[in-house]
């Protein structure tokens, strides 16, 4: 059958429970951590978006979580042969996947490449007293440069996009336990220690407690507002990487007998504690950099590209020296390991679906993907065209298409396939915990309609 053929000998394996949780929260906590979090919680009731955030983590993301765990685990493959196995038709969902998988890969590298400058550069601040321009330049994009493709290649940041998709080869290559979570339980305990040395030094920065006070200050009136909802929703989702393929994909590779649901509630709480941990580092650097402009915090808070490529240098050549050197090298350097465990996370959804379809060896699987991802991420944003395509493709994956793939599955799951029950079942046989109708209620009827009216939101946005 062609279910045996897709369980070739060479599927990869955790260890054990831990290599799992690392690999898991390694991919959580990514760019979307560092970059994202802070300002979507500053703009949606600062210090009261605690709220909406818990019940968002507490009834969408851990719910979903597990419905990737008990997928990719009851019915262990990749992503379009698990949902095969669950029921033949649904095959497609998987493919959907990949697909995503594949655009976010491709920017994602970009990103990667260009920490990996920014880290060197933040040696000598090579940006002088323009990083915007600095960064304009890097880029060849930036400064209403035409989206036109002219293949003027900046030499540093097809170095670096090398040298991203040379170590990304290599892990995984190595396979599941020697590359993806060897790398994981090495890197993410480096993050933690680099990011709190970061945030110990930024807290110390004149104009810090202003920072931090301008997060946390809680603006209750906002929780009156639907639209700070679903932005709660939203960044859970996105955080926790539910509903990618991701979770899926790693949980095929867990012995038979494991703890699904335990592992669930340590990569959920892991993943928050760091983004909280990211807002403390990033408001610190944002008050300092308000009181060095002499102009209020609202003036300075950006996030993403902005957040990290400009407003960052800015604060790093203003602090003191040493200072200014060590918050950048931590920060760029954060950046990249941050991003490493998450790239490597949604590059294993397409490798795994590949050595399914085709039972390729895992090098092989490895090079057929990989090669072909780094020549185009490489190809399209050496050109002029790289940063608003990376915000075209970066709001098409994360606004349409991952949570309409959210909602197929959820909807399908529950009550096209009516498979929730059997599901839970198999939770329950795994967990220190068993889960309950609450379980049903939340990835049966709320995720389903925050997830929709999410969908609507973007597209009205789109239409109007
Ligand atoms: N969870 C990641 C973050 O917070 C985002 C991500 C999702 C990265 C899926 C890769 C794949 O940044």
């Amino acid at each position: 059958s062609p279910a045996a053929k897709a369980t070739s000998a060479d599927r990869g394996a955790f260890s054990g429970r831990t290599a799992f949780i690392f690999a898991a929260i390694g991919s959580a906590v990514g760019l979307g951590n560092i970059w994202r979090f802070p300002a979507v919680a500053y703009e949606n009731g600062g210090g009261a978006f605690i709220l909406p955030y818990l019940v968002a983590l507490l009834t969408a993301g851990i719910p979903l979580l597990f419905l990737d765990y008990a997928i990719g685990h009851r019915w262990r493959g990749s992503a379009p042969t698990a949902w095969r196995r669950f029921k033949r038709w649904t095959e497609f969902i998987g493919w959907w996947q990949v697909l995503i998988a594949l655009i976010i890969a491709l920017y994602y590298a970009l990103i990667l490449a260009w920490a990996t400058n920014y880290t060197i550069f933040s040696l000598d601040q090579r940006w002088g007293d323009d990083p915007a321009g600095f960064f304009g330049e890097y880029t060849q994009a930036l400064g209403g440069a035409e989206a036109t493709i002219s293949f003027d290649i900046v030499p540093a940041v097809l170095v670096s996009m090398i040298i991203v998709w040379l170590a990304v080869i290599i892990v995984m290559a190595l396979g599941v336990q020697k590359g993806i979570a060897a790398s994981s339980v090495v890197f993410i305990p480096l993050l933690v220690l680099m990011f709190v040395i970061l945030v110990a030094r930024a807290l110390f920065l004149p104009g810090a407690i202003d920072g931090l006070e301008a997060l946390f200050k809680p603006n209750w009136g906002a929780l009156l507002d639907p639209s700070v909802w679903i932005a709660a929703y939203g960044q859970i989702f996105f955080s926790l990487s539910v509903a990618f393929g991701i979770m899926l994909t790693y949980s095929s590779y867990l012995k038979k007998k494991t703890d699904l649901t335990g592992s669930g509630l340590v990569v959920g709480f892991a993943n928050s504690s760091f983004e909280i941990l990211a807002g403390i580092g990033v408001f610190s650097a944002l008050g300092f950099m308000a009181q060095a402009q002499g102009v209020a915090i609202d003036e300075v808070v950006t996030d993403g590209v902005g957040l990290a490529f400009i407003a960052f240098p800015a604060i790093i050549s203003q602090a003191p020296t040493g200072a200014g050197t060590l918050i950048g090298v931590l920060f760029f350097g954060s950046l990249v390991l941050a991003g490493f465990t998450s790239l490597i996370s949604i590059v294993e959804v397409v490798i795994a679906a590949i050595q399914d379809k085709f039972g390729f060896a895992r090098i092989a699987a490895t090079l057929w993907v990989c090669v072909p991802l780094a020549v185009v991420s490489t190809a399209l944003f050496s050109t002029t065209m790289g940063l608003p395509l990376l915000d075209v493709l970066d709001k098409w994956a994360n606004e349409y298409g991952i949570v309409a793939a959210a909602l197929v599955s959820t909807i399908v799951v529950t009550y096209v396939v009516r498979g929730l029950p059997t599901l839970r079942d198999h939770l329950n046989h795994q967990g220190t915990f068993g889960i309950g109708t609450w379980w049903l209620v939340c990835v049966g009827v709320i995720a389903p309609l925050v997830l929709g009216t999410s969908l609507v939101l973007s597209t009205r946005d789109l239409l109007m």
